[in-house]
């Protein structure tokens, strides 16, 4: 798998400026066993002492923002990757008159961030428990009316909608979802089906910011925006001890023969 990076090699660390970043997520984490070790450790220390946060309703505070997760939603402090996706998005990325659409929102987390710069955001995910816990979190951050979360399955209730920016921290795992909470993990089609759609949900000048992880079959997402002629580009990553999470720009490929100058 290839993605376009201006210094491939670089080291793990914490955020980087997209310069200095290495974002070859087939490439097997240094260290490989010692990490499957502690990250085993760190599967028990979830299941005996933190798995009570997806079970209940919690109050969690991300960017400064304070989320309710409802069970069943993905917790975005507890699975890391939607506190990192929404520490990302600040007015650099987002315009004050962008139109954003945050897809598999969850807990809207990155849609209440969003909103913070972003004329307005749409709001999309398949799960009902979702919807709702968005909604919520909409309402909690006095950001309602900029937000207008929806029941969708992917591009499926935006017709004729296009947007400037995308968000979407999709499911990792290729695997057959056993449920809607489920869903935020396993997707048998979904990185099809998101390459396919995303070109006619574009501004001209829009893009799309996609979070994958080392955990999961990230090649496949690569692949198939590559097929549909989006270059991929990693913007930020951020290393933990089991997994390592990028944030990946997608952008409309430049048409061939199309120099600079
Ligand atoms: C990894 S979670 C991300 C949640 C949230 N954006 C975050 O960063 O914490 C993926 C989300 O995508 C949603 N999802 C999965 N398949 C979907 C589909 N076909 N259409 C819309 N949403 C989908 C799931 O319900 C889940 O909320």
């Amino acid at each position: 798998m290839s993605i376009d990076s201006a210094a491939p090699g670089a080291a793990l660390g914490p955020a980087h400026g997209p310069s200095s970043l290495t974002c070859d997520l087939s490439r097997p984490l240094r260290y490989a066993p010692i990490r499957r070790i502690i990250g085993r450790a760190m599967h028990w220390r979830y299941r005996l002492l933190q798995r009570h946060r997806n079970e209940t309703v919690v109050l969690e505070r991300v960017a400064g923002q304070p989320l309710l997760v409802l069970p069943g939603v993905l917790n975005p402090n507890l699975m890391r990757t939607g506190a990192f996706f929404a520490e990302q998005l600040g007015p650099d990325l987002i315009r004050d008159d962008a139109e954003v659409l945050d897809m598999g929102t969850g807990s809207g987390v990155c849609a209440v961030v969003a909103a913070k710069y972003a004329r307005h955001v749409v709001a999309v995910d398949i799960s009902p428990a979702a919807v709702r816990c968005a909604s919520i979190n909409a309402l909690l951050n006095g950001r309602d009316d900029r937000i207008d979360v929806r029941a969708g399955d992917l591009f499926g209730s935006l017709a004729g909608r296009r947007f400037d920016v995308v968000l979407f921290n999709p499911p990792f795992i290729r695997a057959r979802a056993l449920d809607d909470a489920d869903r935020a993990w396993r997707s048998l089609d979904v990185a099809e089906r998101f390459a396919a759609g995303l070109e006619s949900h574009l501004t001209p000048t829009g893009f799309a910011l996609l979070l994958l992880s080392t955990y999961g079959d990230a090649g496949q997402y690569v692949r198939e925006l590559q097929r549909h002629h989006f270059t991929v580009a990693p913007f930020a990553e951020r290393a933990f001890v089991n997994e390592k999470l990028t944030l990946l720009t997608v952008r409309r490929a430049p048409p061939t023969g199309t120099t600079d100058d």
